[in-house]
């Protein structure tokens, strides 16, 4: 089986050098190791909870989407998408919502945070705090339960909602797995300390300390202008400079081999100058971040096809979060009348599993239904409807078997259904023949099964 790495990225700024080094770069590197499956998804339901301001969350939306595929993220190979394009993430947020503990909430850092800077100001405990604060680690336990992610790479901060979200799953299991693990548990990976970079002022470069270098916006004059800003000593030219301990090395280094930053220390330490040392840092970081910008202002001066990619990934996603909810929903009891056997000696027969429909809105706005087998796998996808009420009508049609269906074979990797001749649905694109045939035989079994339970 494949590992499954999973990381959200917030989406109310704009990326600054200390993203790419700490958080980018590593997950675009991680996400082309061999045997992983790897989501990174713009977590703009979370960026809500800290801004109101639209044009600001539109903006960085884009942003952050066109950073991620110019520093080298292959949408085709991982899963990249948008938290607000998969309405099953809001949907389990409220399952697990029903499962948590307000106290394991109480205690979260970020609510903690506020309710003491409250006491301090020596107002009510709860002022200025909305539900969305607070229950952000269950939206955050939903991102990473959907897709039952082995590993969340995240920074320090962040290590307590991965616990959280192993509590909430853990009780979820118990209280409805009826013996079966329903969620992996995940586990944190921390990114290195090494990764954090200094910012203008020394501190750690971030948003909150509005002490950061920005990636590409603005270009390479943004770029120049803020480098300039870096503190320093104020030894002048020809003073030895203590390298190691500038804010300028670690920068430097992030972006170079050992040997240039070998030579950078040398020339520091020989007495190049302050305004020398940022200029050769420029140029230092225009041969890594130049050709990145190239497609990045290229990504943002075609925001439709930004859109294309992320509804893409959202449907890739999709194909995951649709039927996994549909087995979500049953383990909890929000199951389809037709399939609720009311009586005790059927309410046994409930427990073995049997193939079942769930119906969808697809993010081309239109009504779809799948039917799963048994086990959740995908057997084949309806046609779309533009009337959730027609697709509603196929349904019940199979349900109630009172018509001709056929399973066929449409090409080497493809079947087709149709009801009295009419197609109403098709199989995924198989890569064999025999996937293909297999998955065909499994259609013509859940269909007989089902329309004998419709009727
Ligand atoms: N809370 C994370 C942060 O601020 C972003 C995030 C949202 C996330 N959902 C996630 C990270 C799921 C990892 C997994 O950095």
């Amino acid at each position: 089986m494949k590992t499954c790495v999973l990381t959200g990225i917030t989406t109310s700024g704009t990326p600054h050098l200390g993203n790419y080094v700490g958080a980018i770069r590593p997950a675009v590197q991680a996400s082309l190791a061999p045997n992983t499956e790897a989501f990174f998804f713009l977590a703009d339901y979370h960026a809500l909870i800290k801004c109101e301001d639209p044009n600001r969350i539109a903006r960085s939306r884009i942003e952050i989407a066109a950073t991620w595929l110019a520093a080298g993220l292959d949408p085709n190979h991982v899963f990249f998408y948008r938290q607000s394009d998969i309405p099953e993430i809001p949907e389990l947020s409220w399952l697990l919502t029903c499962v948590t503990g307000k106290g394991l909430m109480n205690r979260a850092h970020a609510n903690k945070a506020s309710v003491d800077l409250n006491r301090e100001k020596q107002i009510e405990d709860d002022d200025g705090i909305t539900m969305g604060l607070f229950s952000y680690p269950v939206l955050m336990a939903a991102d990473i339960l959907m897709f039952n992610a082995h590993k969340v790479p995240v920074g320090r901060d962040q290590l307590q909602h991965i616990e959280m979200t192993r509590d909430i799953a853990q009780r979820f299991n118990h209280l409805f797995g009826a013996g079966r693990e329903l969620f992996v548990l995940p586990e944190a990976m921390i990114q290195d300390d090494m990764a954090i970079l200094p910012g203008l002022d020394g501190r750690k470069m971030s948003k909150s300390y509005n002490n950061t270098v920005p990636l590409f916006e603005g270009g390479e004059k943004a770029l120049r202008t803020a480098v300039a800003k870096i503190v320093t000593d104020s030894k002048g030219p020809g003073e030895p400079k203590d390298a190691d301990n500038s804010n300028l090395l670690p920068i430097f280094r992030a972006f170079a081999t050992p040997r240039d930053v070998q030579s950078y220390k040398q020339a520091l330490t020989q007495g190049m100058g302050w305004g020398d040392a940022k200029k050769a840092l420029c140029t230092q970081l225009e041969t890594v971040l130049a050709p990145m910008r190239g497609r990045y202002a290229d990504l943002m001066a075609h925001p439709d096809d930004l859109e294309d990619i992320l509804i893409k990934g959202a449907l890739r996603a999709r194909e995951r979060a649709a039927p996994f909810m549909a087995e979500l929903r049953d383990a909890v009891g929000l199951r389809s009348f037709k399939s609720e056997l009311p009586t005790q000696k059927k309410a046994v027969s409930i427990k073995q599993k049997t193939p079942r429909f769930v119906s969808y809105r697809d993010t081309d706005q239109q009504f779809r239904f799948r039917l799963l087998d048994q086990d959740g796998a995908e057997l084949f996808a309806s046609l779309p409807h533009t009337d959730p009420k027609q697709a509603g009508v196929v349904m019940r049609t199979l349900q109630q078997g009172a018509q001709v269906v056929t399973v066929e074979v449409e090409s080497d990797h493809q079947f087709v259904v149709r009801v009295d001749k009419q197609q109403i649905g098709k199989s995924v694109v198989f890569d064999t023949t025999t996937q293909r045939d297999e998955v065909l035989h499994k259609t013509q079994t859940a269909i007989m099964t089902i329309s004998q339970l419709g009727s």
